[in-house]
């Protein structure tokens, strides 16, 4: 470190930072306010591997061939985000402190869960052999739900570090996030890590990884990413193995969206990637997909927090901010290019599509407004969730909700529950079914021959519709062998077709099936992974539309029909799914005063029932004269069960019934 001036003013204050730092846990704001401090003494600061600030980041000395933009990829808990920690270390963006923090985990569901959620995107300082270079790192989430964070985070980069578990070996997502990285032709670098685990068999992944990517056994990096165990290779292998971004300063502005964020104060906080040109405050720009035109506020980097600068650069990846009020502004896919200097937009990418749908209602109507608000906030900084309004005679004014599937459908929940302390019940998940109509006077009202349906409520009669479709998915199924007949059978049941069996090594089987969304997107992954015992792993991709024998199911509590709780179902398999809601309807509703008949009906016709007997007596009953606390303690008990229920008609109902509803137990 080259300290010219003011050396003992900066150390004090390096000082006071690190103890201010270990007692806020290092937050964002208190970071930035901190540091802004520090600016005044640091001008004879030279190094660039500590803590840059404003003043003496110039990314100008970054050319495009000190630059690599890449992404860390994985199957779930494969060790990304513990990888993500020791580059920001190594590289001085993050403190020791925050070692094994999984700093790029943000959120509150991710911590708890242990899940990434969103792609974060690091700015990292490196010297390779002398000479400084830029990596922007990406990480990225494993889980299946959110493959589309991983599909346009890549977009972003030309290289990936694609990890695997010495222990697991290669497991479904790896495969379907190799392909994402394989089909955008960027550099793939094997990473082996947990080598440290006294199951690790790296050999055994390095064979996996030659059978089924063709890539070299003598590429793979063996790491432990825990203990930071060849970390530094992994450092050099970026830099030497992944090609800089082809774009030049000279070139006009022509900046990717590939992220946004929503900030209360600022509005829209859009991640770009530079693929030419430059861009600094007071820049007018325009975005190609809505044609309006902003002035740049604000550039920079993120270290992972946000550093100001006074520029970005070709080839660069950082943010912007320039006044955008709304989310929808800063579409992810749409480039930004300069007011005077026009260009053609970059290719872009598929706008994400929800494909698991959901009524969402607040426990109670008063609560409405609240929950709309919060609705409101969340989608802000999530575009992939649509949102329409809804509204049911049992449960009030609510939405349906598009989401990318069961899982990004309960982080929702989670973070309204936690962020927003909002309560809410969500109906039975569906998945969306198309219709083609057959009635000139639907046609006409609809606009089109062909609907898409994203609530059962409102399936069209078969007597104005030529063909019902449903959407069909290509999974991925993984799983040592010792388990494939069960597996086998678990398929067959759900509709699935096999369209391909291979050994990837002399144990473990990866299975292709095609199989209809709607029978594997409630519960197949869970029980796949009960089954096996952990074992297996299940990815699945989006394989179009097939035309299906489609029914409307209703179930109806003491006679009266739950709109709720409606589903589509198979005509095949109408009977068995019948029964099996109204047995699991049984178990979830509790005891109550009256008996109550739970049915199954397709059109006038009941295909099953079950009955949930009455109390036999009332448990406050003997509670009189002295026993008053033992009265209060029940009441109580009794209130709290009743504020999770939601009365439908006169019977209350548990508010995850609706979801449990439709999980199947079959083994
Ligand atoms: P998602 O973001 O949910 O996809 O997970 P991830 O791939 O980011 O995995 P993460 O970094 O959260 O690590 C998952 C678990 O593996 C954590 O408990 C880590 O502590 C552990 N882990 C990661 N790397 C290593 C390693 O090298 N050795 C050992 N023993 N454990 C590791």
């Amino acid at each position: 470190m080259i300290l010219q001036r003011g050396e003992a003013a900066l150390l004090r204050h390096f000082s006071r930072f690190k103890l201010h730092r270990n007692k806020v846990d290092g937050s964002c704001l208190t970071f930035r306010h901190r540091w802004m401090k520090i600016t005044p003494f640091m001008h004879g600061f030279k190094l660039m591997s500590t803590r840059p600030n404003k003043e003496n980041v110039d990314l100008s000395v970054f050319s495009s061939d000190r630059i690599r933009n890449f992404c860390i990829i994985a199957h779930i808990d494969h060790g990304k985000s513990t990888l993500a920690d020791r580059l920001l270390e190594i590289t001085g963006a993050i403190s020791a402190t925050e070692k094994n923090r999984q700093v790029l985990d943000q959120l509150q569901v991710e911590r708890e869960r242990g899940i990434t959620v969103k792609a974060q995107t690091a700015s990292l300082f490196y010297h390779h052999q002398g000479v400084p270079h830029l990596l922007n790192l990406i990480d990225t989430p494993g889980h299946v739900d959110f493959s589309y964070e991983v599909s346009r985070s890549i977009s972003a980069c030309q290289g990936v570090l694609l990890i695997v578990d010495a222990n697991q070996g290669i497991q479904a997502q790896t495969v379907a996030n190799f392909y994402l990285a394989f089909e955008a032709q960027l550099a793939i670098i094997p990473i082996i890590n947990k080598i440290d685990l006294k199951n690790a068999d790296p050999e055994r992944v390095e064979a996996q990884i030659e059978k089924v990517f063709d890539i070299p056994r003598d590429e793979c990096i063996r790491i432990s990413a825990k203990l930071g165990t060849n970390v530094d290779k992994v450092l050099e292998a970026v830099v030497e193995r992944i090609p800089p971004p082809a774009a030049s300063p000279e070139s006009p502005l022509r900046a990717l969206v590939f992220d946004s964020n929503f900030d209360h104060y600022r509005g829209v906080v859009a991640n770009v990637a530079l693929f030419g040109g430059k861009v600094k405050k007071g820049d007018r720009v325009v975005s190609s997909h809505l044609k309006k035109t902003y002035e740049i506020q604000e550039v920079g980097i993120l270290r992972p927090q946000e550093l100001p600068t006074s520029q970005l650069f070709a080839g660069q990846v950082g943010f912007v901010v320039a006044g955008m009020k709304d989310i929808k502004e800063a579409q992810v896919g749409d480039t930004l290019f300069l007011q005077d200097r026009p260009v053609e937009p970059l290719p872009g990418f598929k706008a994400a599509k929800p494909m698991v749908f959901a009524g969402m209602f607040p426990m109670d109507q008063s609560e409405y407004t609240g929950l709309r608000s919060a609705i409101q906030r969340l989608t802000l900084n999530d575009s992939s969730v649509s949102v329409q309004r809804d509204s049911s005679l049992a449960l009030g004014a609510g939405w349906r909700l598009g989401f990318l599937g069961l899982l990004h459908m309960e982080v929702f929940n989670q973070r309204l529950e936690q962020e927003f302390n909002a309560s809410v019940i969500v109906t039975a998940p569906t998945v969306p079914y198309k219709a083609v109509l057959s009635s000139a006077k639907l046609i006409k009202e609809h606009g089109s021959e062909e609907i898409i349906v994203v609530n059962p409520a409102q399936f069209p009669d078969r007597s104005v519709v030529s063909q019902y479709l449903e959407p069909i998915v290509l999974g991925t199924i993984l799983a040592p062998d010792d388990f494939t007949g069960q597996i086998l059978s678990l398929c067959a049941s759900r509709r699935g077709v096999q369209k391909n069996m291979l050994y990837i090594d002399d144990h473990r089987v990866m299975m292709k099936y095609m199989f209809p969304l709607n029978e594997i997107v409630v519960d197949f992954y869970d029980l796949l992974k009960s089954m096996s015992s952990g074992y297996a792993s299940f990815d699945y991709e989006n394989a179009g539309y097939e035309a299906a024998d489609l029914i409307k199911m209703e179930i109806l509590l003491n006679g009266r029909p739950v709109e709720e709780l409606t589903t589509i179902v198979h005509r095949a398999r109408a009977y068995s799914a019948g029964k099996a809601m109204c047995e699991r309807l049984k178990e979830s509703i509790p005891r109550q005063m009256f008996e109550v008949a739970v049915q199954a009906a397709i059109g006038s016709k009941v295909i099953a029932r079950e009955t949930i007997k009455a109390f036999r007596k009332n448990v406050l009953a003997k509670c009189y004269g002295g026993d008053i606390t033992r009265k209060m303690k029940l009441l109580k008990r009794q209130a709290e069960g009743k504020k999770k229920m939601r009365r439908i008609g006169n019977v209350d109902v548990p508010k995850d019934a609706f979801i449990s509803v439709l999980k199947r137990k079959d083994k």
